[in-house]
């Protein structure tokens, strides 16, 4: 049977479960602040968020929860915002990147009518680069030596997809 893949607003029973894939090794390493989170920061976080600029939706396959998918800084004025998705670890490496972006593409232009998403990834974090390429997106530049890991400074790299652009769907 065919599976089925979705995007669906978070509920008070999957913070724990966004703790859990915060706090994921890979996860730490590919985002800006490297610290692990408690279920209490980031319930006391979760209030804070302006719903009017950033949206979260959980991935998921069937019924399972596979992804988090963040749309942040959304301008409806100028038709823009920025996104960001990371892949719970049981379900990494299987091939449903391309499905999860499609999906928040489609939210993008379709449902929230922008015209452009960009994105920041972490110089070194080539499985996203290579994902972001796949479903279409282009390189615009580089933030020179903005992340530091490890008493090195890495180069993170902002890419930029356009409404009408050919992606590859699988
Ligand atoms: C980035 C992330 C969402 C991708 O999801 P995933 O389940 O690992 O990716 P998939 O299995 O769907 O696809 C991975 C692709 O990368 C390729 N890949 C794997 N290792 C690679 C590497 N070292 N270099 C380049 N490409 C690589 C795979 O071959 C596959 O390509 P294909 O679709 O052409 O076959 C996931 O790895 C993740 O959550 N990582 C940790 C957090 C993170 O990096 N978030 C994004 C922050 S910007």
């Amino acid at each position: 049977m065919n599976k089925k893949f979705y995007l669906r607003q978070v509920n008070d029973l999957d913070h724990s479960w966004l703790v859990e894939l915060h706090n994921d090794p890979l996860v730490l390493k590919n985002i800006t602040n490297p610290t692990p989170i408690t279920l209490q920061h980031h319930l006391k976080w979760w209030e804070t968020i302006d719903n009017k600029k950033e949206i979260r939706n959980i991935f998921c396959i069937d019924n399972q929860r596979v992804g988090f998918c963040k749309f942040y800084k959304i301008d409806y004025i100028n038709k823009h915002c920025v996104l960001g998705a990371d892949i719970h670890i049981n379900y990494r490496g299987m091939g449903y990147a391309n499905k999860m972006w499609n999906l928040m593409l489609d939210y993008c232009y379709e449902n929230l009518d922008l015209h452009r998403v960009g994105l920041t990834t972490a110089a070194y974090n080539k499985i996203g680069q290579h994902v972001y390429r796949k479903v279409g997106f282009k390189v615009e530049g580089h933030i020179k030596e903005s992340l530091l890991r490890d008493s090195i400074y890495y180069d993170q790299i902002c890419m930029y997809h356009l409404k009408n652009w050919k992606r590859e769907v699988r």
